[in-house]
């Protein structure tokens, strides 16, 4: 039977257009999307998880109500299974990428044979866009225009002191 529950889990610090072509296409897929943002203590975040939440909420709202944004703390895999998902949704951009989701990928079916990983291609415009990337540019002054939603450049230019400086 198709998994009708997925998540699509991670940091998203900030989402970027890669993340919401990825939610765009799963969206398609599944009958029920959950984007699940990760409230990381120990990670250290530009945007709170709540901010982050917010982000993705205001990007998709195009989508319908086939697509939710959560946040969520401790394993993916019990979160996955109290939200009773049959699927994990997975970007997947270059090479590079494979040998971490792999090892995620299999580290989740050890503990959660039922929970199938399914990865998707963002769109090529966004093969090599990145989260990380977003933030070094931005925080350069430069423009990440194309790379994120213009409500989300303008808050981390304005979470990153940026505002002042005109391109
Ligand atoms: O966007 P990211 O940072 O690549 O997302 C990573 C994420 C959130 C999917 C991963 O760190 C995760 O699932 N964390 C929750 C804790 C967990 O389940 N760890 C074991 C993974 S095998």
């Amino acid at each position: 039977m198709a998994a009708r529950i997925a998540i699509y889990p991670g940091s998203f610090d900030p989402p970027t257009l890669g993340h919401l072509d990825v939610i765009a296409r799963g969206s398609r897929i599944f009958p029920q999307l959950i984007v699940a943002v990760l409230r990381n203590a120990g990670k250290q975040a530009l945007f709170s998880a709540a901010e982050r939440v917010e982000m993705l909420r205001q990007s998709i709202s195009g989508l319908g109500g086939a697509v939710e944004v959560c946040e969520f703390e401790g394993l993916l895999v019990d979160f996955a299974q109290r939200r009773g998902a049959e699927a994990i949704l997975r970007g997947i951009r270059a090479i590079s990428d494979y040998e971490y989701e792999f090892q995620m990928a299999w580290m989740n079916r050890r503990m959660a044979p039922a929970l199938e990983t399914v990865f998707m291609m963002p769109g090529e415009d966004f093969a090599y866009l990145s989260s990380r990337l977003v933030k070094e540019v931005a925080g350069g002054g430069r423009s990440v225009a194309g790379m994120v939603p213009p409500a989300i450049e303008s808050r981390l230019r304005k979470r990153l002191g940026l505002d002042s400086i005109l391109d």
